[in-house]
């Protein structure tokens, strides 16, 4: 089985207010995206495109490998994985999307997503339990209830798909509606989400506490 990697580096990254966009933000010297794009290498994927913002092209492919193909993203994470895979080679018959966002993913997250599509699923998600006690609120703040913690799990990148599946989901989804990851989209057409173990290493960075704990992983 061939696997293409999508990575989603074309987001702001509003939240963690850095000086440019998310992706270039380093985490011990190299940026984001980089230790995104070795994750997925190390992981066993053949072929990797990276979305990145239009204005970013130059300075992203400087610190990437010169195989790694870059395309422009969209506003909004749906419309950068779909420009993602336009511009992915049809030779691969899986596609695992990342996001660059997510710096520490150990490469054996990956091996799972892929073992668990050589294994004949159709799409998988790496997934954590959820520890805390978790709870609906309504409108006012007030508790609503009280979720079943057993039952939940907190869904990380990669996330793995039949290129055939994904094309097909992508192609389903009215342009303009935006979901949240791309599991969502294939669930959109029915088809069934399989779970393989991530890592809590896979955390995503999205405030400034999160690169500071970033940090701290990799000085150890
Ligand atoms: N992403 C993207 N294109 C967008 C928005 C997001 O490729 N238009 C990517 C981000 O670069 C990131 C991943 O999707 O790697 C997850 O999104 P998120 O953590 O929300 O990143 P940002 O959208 O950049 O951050 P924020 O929401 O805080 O602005
Ligand atoms: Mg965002």
């Amino acid at each position: 089985m061939s696997a293409v990697g999508i990575v989603a580096a074309a987001g702001s990254g509003s939240r963690l207010g850095a000086d440019r966009p998310k992706a270039l933000v380093e985490l011990a010297g190299r940026p984001l995206v980089a230790w995104a794009v070795d994750t997925l290498l190390a992981g066993g994927v053949g072929e990797v495109v990276v979305v990145v913002p239009a204005a970013e092209r130059e300075t992203v492919a400087a610190v990437l490998p010169g195989s790694v193909r870059l395309v422009d993203g969209g506003a909004t994470r749906t419309a950068s994985v779909r420009a993602g895979l336009a511009a992915a080679g049809a030779a691969a018959d899986a596609v695992l999307v990342h996001d660059a966002a997510r710096p520490l993913t150990p490469p054996d997250v990956v091996a799972r997503v892929l073992d668990a599509l050589a294994a004949g699923a159709l799409a998988v998600v790496p997934v954590l339990p959820v520890v805390d006690t978790t709870v609906a609120v309504d409108a006012a703040g007030t508790v609503a209830t009280a979720l079943d913690r057993a039952a939940l799990r907190r869904v990380q990148t990669p996330q793995g798909f039949s290129r055939r599946v994904l094309d097909a989901a992508y192609d389903d989804l009215p342009v303009g509606e935006e979901l949240t990851d791309d599991a969502a989209v294939v669930r959109a057409l029915g088809i069934p989400v399989t779970t393989v173990a991530g890592d809590e290493r896979a955390a995503k960075v999205t405030v400034p506490h999160d690169l500071h704990l970033a940090e701290l992983q990799v000085r150890r």
